[in-house]
């Protein structure tokens, strides 16, 4: 193994932060890195928005369900998909952008998530930690009003990076043999993996919280996947100049 796979596997999203700023420098590294993630067709789909003004932070953190460590953090970043761009590159050359169809839709967020998760690695490998904040979607309208967000640009998530100040410890991830698949989808071990998992997380869980939480992966999931959630994101997309078809 090497240093890249051991800063890759030592990954714990940090919720709680030092007040030691991030330096602009390395501000810049970590966006530097987040660009330099494989983009479709080269369309660089995403702008980035750092968010520094406390009190715009103050209301991000409201409409993303008050969650506090939105305000707490050093650097918070906001992820946006961005067709914008690419339309006004179309203009410059006298033609029409047909962005309205849902593979362009894909496209922009796969490539944002791409240069996000570079960023977090980045922050990662310099000794920072952070979190993504998928909770911008829960107001995505009001978010995109106070961020002045044009049309075709959509926040996909947040993301909070800092000094960590507490050490939550590493999620156990599913088996291997749950995620790697050989030559087709099999589907026959999947009972007994999911209940060897679950076990693992059951005991995760108890260890961290001296016997508190007794939850299962597969009970999380089941409280989780049975409802649908933030139903007004297709409408929002819809206004905000994204299409499906
Ligand atoms: C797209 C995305 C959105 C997330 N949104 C939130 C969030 O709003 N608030 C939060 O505390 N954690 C959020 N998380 C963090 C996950 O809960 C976390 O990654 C997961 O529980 C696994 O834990 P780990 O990152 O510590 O391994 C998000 C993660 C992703 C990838």
């Amino acid at each position: 193994l090497n240093s890249t796979i051991n800063v890759l596997t030592a990954h714990q999203s940090i919720r709680k932060f030092k007040p030691d700023p991030i330096t602009t420098d390395q501000l810049h590294a970590i966006i530097e890195a987040a660009q330099a993630a494989s983009t479709s067709s080269f369309i660089q789909a995403y702008s980035i928005i750092h968010v520094s003004d406390p009190e715009l932070r103050r209301k991000l953190a409201h409409l993303a369900g008050d969650q506090v460590y939105i305000e707490e953090c050093p650097v918070f970043l906001v992820f946006c998909a961005d067709l914008y761009r690419l339309k006004v590159a179309t203009e410059i050359h006298g033609l029409e952008m047909k962005g309205e169809y849902m593979e362009a839709f894909i496209i922009a967020t796969v490539d944002t998530a791409l240069a996000a998760q570079n960023a977090i690695v980045a922050a990662e490998s310099m000794g920072l930690g952070g979190v993504y904040i998928g909770g911008i979607r829960n107001n995505p309208e009001e978010i995109s009003r106070l961020l002045e967000l044009p049309e075709k640009v959509y926040p996909v998530f947040g993301m909070c990076l800092g000094k960590p100040n507490h050490a939550p410890g590493k999620k156990p991830r599913l088996p291997l043999a749950a995620v790697l698949k050989e030559n087709r989808y099999t589907t026959e071990e999947d009972v007994l993996l999911l209940q060897q998992y679950d076990e693992t997380i059951h005991n995760y869980y108890k260890d961290r919280t001296g016997g508190q939480r007794l939850e299962s992966w597969t009970g999380q999931m089941a409280h989780r996947m049975s409802k649908e959630i933030r139903l007004h994101m297709r409408s929002f997309l819809e206004k905000q100049g994204f299409g499906f078809k």
